[in-house]
């Protein structure tokens, strides 16, 4: 099994660039299916991540044709043969879901093998799926957990999300494009990857306003045309290496990333005592020995602490002097990177509603051998190898690998000694 081998307590210096978001890429690659043109759509900063390489995967298996050469993507739907996804790369990938939204869009019609839960909670889809239904689609249960969609004319609504769910917000958005009429999201997700997918849509000629704030009204358009774009850097990619360079006492910059995106993580890093200085489009960041306690976080929808970077900033509070508490408000179960870090000698108590977590501060940690529950959980893993005497072995990378491209190359060029072995 591919795991890393980390030797924790080198500083961590030097520079080192953010590649482009999972959770913008994914939702854009959904909303490519609304493009009926022959002209190819032209991608850049896509990461190289495995959750994009399944969503390529899905998108040939309807009949997009896809080139990827790097961190550059060529897409072609003018082949689009199908509005049904295939049961076990749905399974594969829940967040896939937002295909739903963008075929029923193309076709009138979608049928999804409903997605699993993972490890983070059971991840229902009601919001999505009442969405979708104020838009005039009609779902039917069939067999084996498939759920077939149709609309005979999508129809302009207003809708009002019961949560400000990312996913749902997406979906809807996607569905809403060639909606008949005026289409209003009220109580919507104001993640900056929302703000992503309505540039592009607009760019193709799409009329979404209001992204980035909790009300998006989406005019229908009758077609769109193909052009080229660039994603945003990822926000959650360039957090844990904030973290990693809080955690190893280091002096690194990060380039090619948006601070703006990260503020909520910057101020609870500033009161951990870590140095952050922003400029432009880099940002360096300063660690100490022992970062100080964070009396409290609470994960909350954006631009609230993101839940995808809860278990890296738990990791470096393991060190803290003094004792730190993290609600987890976003997930029912996003706490299993715990009894790892307690396995490295970290002191965590997690509360019986397992929301919330007490760090305890611990002078150090030491080296084990950790599994990765999820992808963050893995990263957070690695985070407190970086920091721990003696050797880490961090396994579970398949986790790692859906949303990191090169974490342990990132690491290793600012001076990390992490290697990857074992695996195919
Ligand atoms: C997106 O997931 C991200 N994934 C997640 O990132 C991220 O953690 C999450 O947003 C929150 O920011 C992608 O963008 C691909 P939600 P999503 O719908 O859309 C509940 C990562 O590590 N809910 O905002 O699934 C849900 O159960 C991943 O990169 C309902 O109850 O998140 C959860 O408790 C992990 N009913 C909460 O809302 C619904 O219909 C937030 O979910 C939908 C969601």
């Amino acid at each position: 099994m591919e795991r890393y081998v980390i030797r924790g307590g080198n500083r961590l210096e030097g520079v080192v660039r953010v590649g482009g978001a999972k959770n913008s890429i994914l939702p854009i690659l959904a909303a490519v299916l609304l493009n009926k043109r022959s002209e190819e759509i032209i991608l850049t900063n896509v990461p190289r991540i495995r959750d994009v390489a399944k969503m390529v995967e899905i998108l040939r298996s309807l009949g997009v044709s896809v080139t990827w050469s790097g961190s550059n993507m060529a897409v072609s739907t003018s082949n689009v043969h199908s509005y049904l996804i295939d049961e076990k790369l749905m399974r594969e990938m829940r967040s896939t879901v937002f295909l739903m939204g963008a075929l029923l869009g193309r076709f009138g019609e979608v049928c999804i093998s409903r997605p699993g839960g993972c490890a983070i909670g059971h991840r229902p889809i009601g919001l999505h799926l009442k969405g979708l239904t104020a838009l005039g689609v009609q779902f039917r249960e069939q067999q084996q957990g498939y759920l077939y969609g149709s609309s005979v004319r999508l129809t302009g609504a207003d809708i009002h999300l019961d949560y400000p769910s990312v996913g749902a917000t997406e979906n809807i958005m996607l569905a809403a494009v060639y909606a008949h009429g005026m289409t209003t999201i009220a109580n919507a997700a104001k993640e900056p990857e929302i703000v992503d997918l309505q540039n592009f849509l607009n760019k193709m000629g799409a009329r979404v306003r209001g992204a980035g704030t909790d009300q998006i009204r989406v005019e229908g358009v009758s077609q769109l045309a193909s052009v080229e774009y660039s994603v945003i850097p990822d926000r959650i990619v360039a957090g844990t290496l904030m973290m990693a360079v809080a955690a190893s006492g280091g002096d690194v910059i990060l380039e090619k990333l948006i601070p703006a995106h990260l503020e909520a993580v910057t101020a609870k890093l500033r009161e951990a005592g870590v140095q952050i200085r922003e400029e432009n489009d880099r940002l360096r960041v300063q660690g100490v020995a022992r970062p100080e306690a964070v009396e409290f976080v609470r994960t909350l929808p954006y631009p609230g602490f993101p839940t995808d970077l809860q278990a890296q900033m738990m990791a470096l509070l393991t060190r803290a002097r003094g004792s730190s508490i993290i609600v987890e408000s976003v997930f029912e179960s996003r706490f299993k990177h715990v009894g790892e870090l307690n396995r490295m000698g970290a002191s965590i108590i997690v509360a019986t509603d397992n929301r919330t977590a007490i760090i305890n501060g611990v002078k150090k940690l030491t080296g084990a051998t950790v599994a990765a529950a999820d992808l963050r959980a893995g990263a957070a893993l690695v985070v407190a190898g970086l920091s721990a005497e003696g050797e880490t072995i961090v396994e579970g990378l398949e986790h790692v690998k859906r949303g990191y491209e090169n974490l342990e190359g990132d690491l290793s060029k600012i001076g990390a000694d992490i290697r990857r072995v074992g695996g195919l």
